[in-house]
């Protein structure tokens, strides 16, 4: 659904986008995370075919994004980060304009903002102007204008930047539902948990160039195991808890606060393991659990990786 060959754009002295290739499967979300300036939009844009690209070329749903752009925009729907929607107008004349844009005629362009509205939850603030929408209104009406001709392909560029969890959560649950319609979505973000929560594949882009490319769960392992602390019921026992996770063959240390101890793991096994250590050792823990890595781990361990030193976060 998605093809890019070698892309690469120029912005001046700055290469904003840095020969990147990957491919696409229909109903598939690919997640494009990277700090400010990372390229994000620059591709998206170019994906879009609002940004010619400097070299390179790219498709979507088969069409070539400069040669046949008509083509690829019947295809495609784009959300961006600063809402496209025009304030003075009502949500509902909103989605209306788009669908009489699009060619709909009046009946089935009413019955089409009607359906949009229910499913972004606007029918109540159907009849007001966007103006006094809220942020997370706001992000939806954009949404759904972006949905109204059934896009093939949906490219959003940072959609949850500045809204709060809740309105979050919200988009992330219209995603899901567009994704379960069939829709491929590419979608950019800096929030790493947009991406655990949305992404079959994610690819990190630093600096214009793709530095990780896999699912979420590979990007993790690049970061080797999970980590189990357990609490223990009397904390004057942290010797007693180190001596018995040792016995069973792991790394443990002393951990904040007191009372606590953690080691390295892979995966549930090794918290099975560690339960069974405290019991055989009777050492007695009132709470033991397993944490994964998270993206943000992978990101800073990438970024460290390619820069040797740490990144701010
Ligand atoms: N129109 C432009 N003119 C000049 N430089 C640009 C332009 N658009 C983007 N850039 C530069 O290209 C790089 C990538 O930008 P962008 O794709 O917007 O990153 P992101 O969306 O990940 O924040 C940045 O260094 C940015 O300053
Ligand atoms: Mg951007």
């Amino acid at each position: 659904m998605i093809e890019a060959r070698d892309l690469g754009r120029v912005f001046g002295a700055t290469r904003a986008l840095d020969d990147i290739s990957f491919r696409m499967e229909k109903g598939r979300v690919l997640c494009l995370l990277g700090h400010n300036g990372a390229g994000k939009s620059t591709l998206v844009s170019i994906l879009a075919t609002v940004l010619p690209p400097t070299n390179g070329t790219a498709r979507i749903a088969g069409f070539d994004v400069v040669r046949q752009a008509r083509d690829v925009r019947r295809h495609i729907g784009l959300t961006g980060q600063f809402a496209a929607v025009d304030e003075s107008l009502t949500g509902r004349a909103n989605l209306l304009l788009v669908a009489r844009l699009l060619g709909a005629g009046k009946k089935e362009a009413a019955a089409r903002a009607e359906q949009l509205l229910d499913m972004f939850a606007l029918t109540e603030a159907a009849d007001r102007t966007a103006r006094t929408y809220s942020g997370g209104m706001r992000r939806r009406l954009d949404l759904a204008s972006s949905f109204v001709g059934r896009p093939q392909v949906l490219f959003l560029d940072e959609p949850t930047t500045g809204l709060d969890p809740v309105s979050r959560n919200a988009l992330w649950d219209l995603v899901r539902t567009m994704v379960g319609a069939g829709t491929t979505v590419l979608l950019t973000t800096q929030y790493l948990e947009e991406a655990e929560q949305l992404a079959d594949r994610v690819m990190v882009l630093a600096r214009g160039r793709c530095v990780a490319d896999g699912s979420v769960a590979q990007l993790k392992e690049q970061l080797g195991g999970s980590t189990v602390r357990a609490t223990l019921a009397d904390p004057g026992a942290t010797a007693a808890a180190l001596t018995a996770l040792r016995t069973a063959g792991l790394d443990p240390s002393p951990g904040e606060p007191a009372g606590t101890v953690t080691a390295a793991v892979e995966g549930s096994i090794g918290l099975a393991a560690a339960v069974r250590a405290f019991d055989s050792a009777g050492v007695g823990i009132t709470g033991i659990s397993l944490s994964e890595p998270t993206l943000d781990d992978v990101y800073l361990a990438l970024a460290e990786q390619r820069t040797g030193v740490p990144v701010p976060s």
